[in-house]
Formats: C-alpha cells, sequence, structure tokens
C-alpha cells in the first residue's frame, strides 16, 4: 500500500500562513510516501512568493513532485512572461524536486508535466512532445505498478461533474494516458476537490480515475468549497480518496472518503476503509 498526499493551488502572496502551518503538520504527521504539489505555487510569480513557497516546501519531509500552474507564469513582467516564463519557478522550485518530474518504487510511477504555458495562460496545455513522453516514460515501468500522471490544468472531468474547460490537447493526451495504461490523473486549478471515472472510456482500452484537488491554503476558495487537500491510498486495484478540509480549531481533517476498485475496465465505486 502507498500513500499520496496531493495538495494544490498553494497561492503564497494570497494565502494563509495560519492554514500554511496545520496543512505541513498534517501532511507530515500522515508520512505519505510522496507529496505531490500541482501547481499555482504562487499568486503572481513574484520573487518573494516563490521565496515563501520554497520555504514551505523545504519543510514537507516527505519526497516532493512539484508542477507549475498559470499562476506561476509572469503576468505583468512581459519579457519574463513570453521569454523565460518559469525562470523564478526553476530558480526557486525547482531544486525541491530532487527527484525531477518522475517518482517511482515498487508500487507506484508518478509522472509530472508542466502545462503552463505564455501564451494560452488561464487554460495550458501540452505540447506533443510531453504526450509523446508519457508512452515512452511509462514504457520503462513494470506492468502491476500503480501509474499516475499530474498536470496543473486538468484533463479530464469525473463522471457526474459539469464540462469545464480542459487542458489544450487533452484529447491528444487522454490517447497516451490509454495507451500507457495509466490508472490515475492529478490536477489542480479550479479549487475544487472531484474525483471519479472518465465518463468515456478512452481509446478502448478502459476508464480513468481522475481527481482534482481544491485549493490547500489560499483564501481564494471557490463556491461552496473550503480549503483541501487530498490522500490517496493505493493498495493493489482499490484506490480510497480521502479529502481532508480545513477547520477552525480542527486543522486539516476527513470530511469525505471514496474508494474505487478497477472491475472490468472501469473505476466502480466501493465503500471506503
Ligand atoms: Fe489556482
Ligand atoms: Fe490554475
Amino acid at each position: 500500500m502507498r500513500t499520496i498526499a496531493q495538495i494544490s493551488d498553494l497561492h503564497f502572496g494570497r494565502h494563509s500562513d495560519f492554514l500554511a502551518e496545520d496543512l505541513l503538520t498534517s501532511v507530515n504527521e500522515r508520512a505519505p510516501a510522496l507529496v505531490v504539489i500541482s501547481g499555482d505555487l504562487t499568486q503572481r510569480a513574484r520573487h518573494g512568493e516563490f521565496a515563501q513557497a520554497r520555504k514551505f516546501l523545504d519543510r514537507v519531509v516527505p519526497p516532493k513532485l512539484v508542477v507549475p500552474g498559470n499562476h506561476d507564469v509572469p503576468l505583468f513582467n512581459l519579457f519574463n512572461r513570453f521569454w523565460r516564463p518559469l525562470a523564478r519557478y526553476d530558480r526557486h522550485i525547482q531544486p525541491v524536486g530532487a527527484v525531477g518530474d518522475l517518482y517511482r518504487d515498487d508500487e507506484i510511477a508518478v509522472l509530472g508535466l508542466n502545462t503552463a504555458r505564455s501564451f494560452t495562460r488561464k487554460h495550458g496545455r501540452l505540447s506533443v512532445e510531453q504526450i509523446a513522453r508519457i508512452g515512452q516514460v511509462f514504457a520503462q515501468v513494470a506492468p502491476h505498478v500503480f501509474k499516475t500522471l499530474v498536470t496543473h490544468h486538468p484533463l479530464g472531468m469525473p463522471e457526474g461533474e459539469a464540462e469545464r474547460r480542459l487542458a489544450g490537447r487533452s484529447a491528444l493526451a487522454l490517447g497516451a494516458i490509454a495507451a500507457a495504461d495509466i490508472h490515475l490523473l492529478l490536477s489542480g486549478h479550479y479549487h475544487r476537490a472531484m474525483a471519479g471515472d472518465l465518463p468515456t472510456e478512452i481509446g478502448g482500452r478502459g476508464a480513468v480515475l481522475i481527481l482534482h484537488a481544491g485549493t490547500a491554503i489560499s483564501t481564494r476558495t471557490r463556491e461552496l468549497e473550503g480549503n483541501s487537500y487530498n490522500l490517496i491510498e493505493i493498495d493493489g486495484d482499490v484506490v480510497t480518496v480521502r479529502v481532508m478540509c480545513w477547520g477552525a480549531g480542527r486543522g486539516f481533517h476527513e470530511v469525505r472518503a471514496a474508494a474505487y476498485r478497477f472491475v472490468d475496465g472501469r473505476w466502480r465505486t466501493a465503500v471506503a476503509a
């Protein structure tokens, strides 16, 4: 069994220090195999915001896998935005991901891809080269290993959720995801925790479990959602997703759990332990 903590949309610069401390306590106490940080580490991609994010990440004890989000590309500094969109991210954050963009052990393999772009800044996209890389990377991973892909911008919506704009080239990416037998997609961006099977089969190869994370510590919460992060337990063909929400006096605590079992090529809802 492996546990992944997914924290997302931290938005340092428009965050709560108090929640950041509670998040550190909660994540480090749970001691997951990996902490995935799925983008939007800052609010405006300022050096000071990246420095705060870096300080925070340095205190996250487990191995970390980080991808940037659209807010990590400068908006107003046009030279940086178009010529060096991730220069600040690379300088402050890249050294933290000591494992690079791929984490693997004998049970899980997790690849992170950058969808943040200068031109399609808000909605992001994958390049043709990145999509090719999905197949190349996971071809090296044994069939029994649980395979996960991380992007900031979602590549799909879980069944039952309203359609929202996806990262550019999502359809092409989903073909590569099906061919690579990827089990789970992790993303952020919409500041809302959502989970479920992709409603349509992809590439005739069955489905993929889709998990969006809420915003962990930003004050920019959406709709009725508060602040949350996801704890994902992977145990053979059963995946349990626990949404950990913040409450005053309680810190981050479990508010709902859903289990999914892979049966006949689909992720079916099972009873969570
Ligand atoms: Fe965000
Ligand atoms: Fe975003």
